[in-house]
Formats: C-alpha cells, sequence, structure tokens
C-alpha cells in the first residue's frame, strides 16, 4: 500500500508528481491511499512511492491535464484516487479521453463542471467593500466557495481589480493583493468582513441598469441569484424597492416615448456579468451533458437583435453563437438580403446544447417548452441591455421564447408583431429548416423565401431609423 500526503487540497503539482511515479511504474489504483497533510499512522504500514521515472513511460492527452487540473479543486475526497484510476487506465487506452459514455470519465467531468460552475458564481458574485487602512483604502469581499477555487481563481481578480489593494476571506483561506503581490492568510469569518459601504453604489447602478419593471419576474429574480449568495450582494437591497415602485416605473416607461441615456461602459460591466452569470447556469438539466454555455454576441447597441434556437455541435465546443453549417448559411442569407450582420447582435433562445449522443456524435435535440421557459432569464436580460429595435425570431423554439407561448410559423412568420417592450418582433423559419429540406428545388425556394424575409426585416429597420 503506497501513502501520499499532499500539501494542499488543492495540490495539483503534489498530486501530478507522485501520480506519474505510481503509474509508470504500474501501481493499481486500489494500492494507493491519497490524503490531504498528515494523517495518523496507516494501519496496514505503506511503502515508499516508486522512484522517479528516468523519462516519462507514456504520455497523456492535454483534456486529461485540463480535466485533472480543474477536477482536483472539487471536494470531493476521493477526487485525487478518481483521477489516478483515470490515469491508469489512459496507460492502455490512450483514447479513453473521448469516450463520453465511461463513466469513470463521467464522473470526473461532472467534478470538473462543479468546479467550473463554483469559480463563475465566485466571479459573478464576489462584492467588496471599501475600508480604511492608514491613509488608503482597501476593499474587502467575503465568499464562501463550495470547492477549493480561491488559490486557482486568484489571477482573475489579480487581472481586473490589479491597481486595488484588496482581500477576499473565505472560510479555508484569505487571499491579499496589494497592487504588486499576491499574499495567502489564513481561512475567516464572515464578520471578519466589513458590511455595506460607498463602493456597493457601483453595483447598485449596474444592477439599476438592467432592471426593467416591465419585464419583473420576482420568481425568475430569486430564482437566478442564490439565495446563499444574497447576504453580500448590495443590489439585493435594491430589490424591494425595484419591486415596489415597479408598476409606477413601467407606466411612467409606457407614458414616455424618450429613454434615458444609458452609459456604455454600464452596459458593457452589467452585459459582462450577465455573460459570467450565465456560464454557471443550472436552471435546467441541459447544463449537465453540455460542454459550456453559449451566450449571445454582438454590439451592445445593436438596433437589430436575431434569436436561434439553441447551439448546435460547433457551438457547444466552439463556444460562440452560429459558426457551425446554421450559422453560416444565416450569414449568407443575410448578405444576400442586404442586411448588415455586424450590427446584429446574436443570440438563442437555449443557451446549452440539447443532443442525444449516437456512437461518437451528439445528434440535436430540440429543446422543450420548460427548457425554453427555464432560459427565458437570460435571453431577457440580453434583450433588456440592448434595447433593440426589432427582434427576429429564427424558429418556432426562438418565437416561443421571443412571445412567451407556442405560435406556428406559418401564421406569424414575415409581418410585425409589436412585443411588450416596445421593440418589434418578427418570425421566419431556422436556417437549419433549410440544411434539412431533402428536395432541392424545394430548398431553393424556401431558402429564397427566408432571404426575402429578412430583406424585409432589414427595410424596416431602415424605415425605422
Ligand atoms: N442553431 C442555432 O439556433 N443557434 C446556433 O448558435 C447554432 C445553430
Amino acid at each position: 500500500m503506497h501513502r501520499v500526503s499532499l500539501s494542499a487540497p488543492d495540490d495539483f503539482d503534489g498530486w501530478r508528481a507522485a501520480a506519474r511515479r505510481l503509474a509508470v511504474a504500474g501501481v493499481d489504483p486500489a494500492d494507493v491511499v491519497w490524503q490531504v497533510g498528515d494523517a495518523p499512522g496507516d494501519l496496514f504500514g505503506h511503502d515508499p512511492l516508486p522512484p522517479e521515472p528516468e523519462r516519462a513511460a507514456f504520455s497523456v492527452p492535454r483534456a486529461f491535464v485540463d480535466l485533472a487540473q480543474t477536477a482536483i479543486l472539487h471536494r470531493d475526497p476521493e477526487r485525487f484516487a478518481l483521477l489516478y484510476a483515470l490515469l491508469h487506465r489512459l496507460r492502455d487506452r490512450p483514447g479513453l479521453m473521448e469516450d463520453r459514455a465511461d463513466p469513470l470519465l463521467r464522473r470526473i467531468d461532472a467534478l470538473g463542471k462543479a468546479v467550473r460552475r463554483d469559480i463563475h458564481k465566485m466571479r459573478a458574485f464576489v462584492r467588496f467593500r471599501e475600508v480604511a487602512e492608514g491613509d488608503d483604502t482597501r476593499f474587502v469581499a467575503w465568499f464562501e466557495p463550495e470547492h477549493h477555487i480561491v488559490r486557482d481563481n486568484a489571477g482573475f481578480f489579480v487581472r481586473r481589480f490589479a491597481s486595488m489593494r484588496w482581500s477576499i476571506l473565505t472560510p479555508d483561506l484569505s487571499i491579499h493583493w496589494d497592487g504588486a503581490t499576491l499574499n495567502e492568510g489564513p481561512g475567516a469569518q464572515r464578520s471578519d468582513a466589513p458590511d455595506g459601504d460607498p463602493v456597493e453604489a457601483l453595483w447598485k447602478g449596474y444592477y439599476a441598469a438592467i432592471f426593467n419593471p416591465a419585464r419583473l419576474k420576482t420568481g425568475a429574480m430569486l430564482s437566478e441569484m442564490p439565495k446563499k449568495y444574497w447576504r453580500n450582494l448590495p443590489e439585493a437591497a435594491l430589490i424591494p424597492d425595484l419591486i415596489a415602485g415597479a408598476q409606477a416605473r413601467e407606466a411612467a416607461m409606457i407614458a414616455t416615448t424618450s429613454v434615458a441615456p444609458r452609459r456604455p461602459d454600464d452596459i458593457a460591466t452589467a452585459w459582462a456579468a450577465l455573460r459570467e452569470g450565465a456560464m454557471g447556469c443550472t436552471r435546467c438539466p441541459l447544463h449537465g451533458p453540455a460542454t459550456q454555455t453559449i451566450f449571445g454576441e454582438g454590439p451592445l447597441d445593436a438596433p437589430i437583435l436575431f434569436i436561434g434556437e439553441q447551439p448546435g455541435d460547433q457551438e457547444d465546443l466552439a463556444g460562440r453563437p452560429f459558426v457551425g453549417p446554421a450559422g453560416q448559411l444565416f450569414d449568407t442569407a443575410l448578405v444576400q438580403a442586404g442586411v448588415d450582420r455586424s450590427r446584429a447582435y446574436v443570440t438563442n433562445a437555449v443557451k446549452h446544447f440539447k443532443f442525444e449522443r449516437q456512437g461518437k456524435r451528439r445528434l440535436h435535440q430540440s429543446p422543450d417548452a420548460g427548457e425554453i421557459e427555464a432560459c427565458r432569464w437570460w435571453l431577457s436580460q440580453e434583450i433588456a441591455l440592448v434595447r433593440p429595435r426589432l427582434i427576429v425570431a429564427l424558429g418556432a423554439s426562438a418565437a416561443r421564447a421571443m412571445l412567451g407561448k407556442a405560435v406556428t410559423i406559418g401564421a406569424t412568420r414575415g409581418m410585425p408583431i409589436p412585443l411588450a417592450d416596445g421593440a418589434e418582433g418578427w418570425v421566419t423559419v431556422h436556417p437549419s429548416y433549410l440544411l434539412r429540406l431533402p428536395d432541392a428545388a424545394r430548398r431553393a425556394e424556401e431558402h429564397a423565401r427566408f432571404v426575402a424575409e429578412l430583406r424585409m426585416v432589414g427595410e424596416r429597420l431602415t424605415a425605422l431609423a
């Protein structure tokens, strides 16, 4: 039996060094005990680690290293052993990382996903409070991560708040940045962090900028901002007031046609925070099998916003919407219709790829009503930020997301539909519908109709401008 003592719960380098020696020597995973720090003596005694190999006897794919680096941050006490078991099997099956149906790989993948979500939550929900420190100030935040992500996430905060002096206190450890050096300290308690101060005005500003009283959905709001983080979020204090004043503000918005100028920087910051939040979204089960959230993209002052159905296989891997075959057809059709794609914001009704596995292939499946409804929260926030004049739904799922109810394409396509927030909605087919048509003549006919409808939308935009 071999016993490996790692220096910390996120000691990837220690794990890697020991795992390499064990794997090269062919040590069975059942013969290794992994622990953090020194533990009381092992009842059965233990063998020394095999010697450092002269040279690596086998190489591992980059995908394994990336996954191991993330999954090791999970709080699951079995993570070190699971990763070693996977490494051990990779010796004889170098293609194992491609086998997404493998139960061990799936389990470790799930650990990695949970860690990535936690990392995104920390980035989205850490809120600094300003405190005096001698003649200077320091920004202090309290955060309770689910996994051992604090060290790994430190670089993000250093880059984002490079010129500030800040500390992030967590139960396991604290990190402190003085503008030049990052230091670590012991864990802290919530009461060590200060409450409320002027820097909160900044966050409150962003939050108020994206709050649209006409779209008030208290239930959705509560489910999106996990209660756990509420205590630390200054903008949470705004919610009762915003809700209370919502009806009056809605009436005022309807009564006036002029929209108060909004600062592009605030919109950009609010959009980045929204996107960050969507990266960790678990509002429906689709986040499980998908690789990542595919958020919308385009100018934040775009006069036109297109809604697709959901990312496909290629988008899921590339991390961007409309880059696969349907996206290419869409680009061509926009050019043919004379619509400037660079002025459009493009997003999807559902932000995760839904698929069914068939061998190595991942076959697209349409999202159901519940998944579209769960994801409408993100879509409505994107629309509230971009405030396009025209919104174009591509296909039935997108139309459902835009209108909040099921409609048929035949009955709604090619005509303006007034929307509650003042924008004008349009419905047309989804480009992948054209790709699926087997008959070439029919395909050409439908393509021409699609282009004609996009042209109509482009002309409408010019007329409105
Ligand atoms: N189909 C969509 O609806 N969206 C994409 O991003 C890609 C394909």
